[in-house]
């Protein structure tokens, strides 16, 4: 079984007048001073690549936006659109910046961006998606925060849904697919996944096999030899680097590439 995964596309952004009155103003800071390098062309190219694979599960571990301007999801949305048309189920995570602010407009673009990507696999987030031999835990822990934080939060609902679910009579491996890692940033207060103290041992005694993350532009894996662990994927527009997750005999094997499907060469 192959998923193609790839994170953190951040579509440039837009500026209107809302986008002084809150949140936004960093979002379109940050974008423009720091994101000017973005390889802008990696969507498209991943999109070809990844497809070109054949993966039976995609997913897309969350920030597509730079500030949930609803004319960026429609971006985000015309680039991922051949991933769509493929029907191939799309497992996504909401990203910090997709729910960036409480902005009416911007949360319901949102939400028809979520409607649209997931058409052909929808479910409530946390919520489980299951295949033959993989059960998929899809996770939601983005809200929007201060201007200052970025971190996400695992709500009640969800550790009590993952500890459901790891200690549930199913032989098949869950992976846990989450915008903001669990291992990577353990603890840290500002970025971090905020109340995740009760999942972490779960992930150690490999009741949750795999976490596949984003939130993080640099990419990062910790795998054991069963490739057990967590990924955190990388920025796709940062890094130009993508996943191709390989489960087989009970492993799984993390493979990485460019947007155009060479393989990855740490810069
Ligand atoms: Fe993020």
């Amino acid at each position: 079984m192959k998923l193609l995964v790839f994170s953190d596309i951040h579509v440039a952004p837009f500026f209107s007048a809302r986008t002084l009155t809150d949140k936004r103003m960093c979002g379109f800071t940050n974008a423009v001073l720091f994101r000017s390098h973005f390889h802008k062309d990696a969507i498209g190219k991943m999109v070809q690549a990844g497809l070109k694979m054949r993966p039976d599960v995609i997913v897309f571990a969350g920030d597509a936006v730079s500030t949930a301007d609803p004319r960026e999801f429609g971006t985000a949305l015309r680039e991922l659109k051949p991933l769509i048309d493929s029907k191939i189920p799309i497992l996504y995570s909401p990203g910090n910046h997709d729910r960036y602010v409480r902005a009416h407009l911007c949360r319901n673009a949102m939400e028809r961006f979520t409607e649209a990507l997931t058409v052909h696999c929808p479910m409530t987030r946390p919520g489980i998606y299951e295949t033959g031999e993989l059960r998929f835990a899809v996770l939601d822990s983005a809200l929007p925060t201060k201007p200052w934080l970025s971190n996400g939060i695992l709500t009640k609902e969800s550790q009590d849904f993952l500890k459901r679910e790891a200690t549930k009579k199913d032989e098949r491996p869950i992976v846990c697919v989450s915008h903001f890692p669990f291992l990577e940033e353990k603890g840290e207060k500002r970025h971090g996944h905020w109340n995740t103290g009760e999942i972490l041992p779960l992930i150690e005694a490999q009741k949750i096999a795999l976490v596949i993350a984003g939130h993080r532009h640099k990419p990062h894996t910790r795998l054991d030899e069963k490739g057990y662990g967590e990924i955190v994927t990388g920025s796709l527009t940062k890094h130009d680097i993508f996943r191709m997750v390989v489960y087989e005999k009970g492993t799984f094997r993390c493979e990485s590439y460019h947007s155009d499907g060479t393989p990855y060469q740490r810069s």
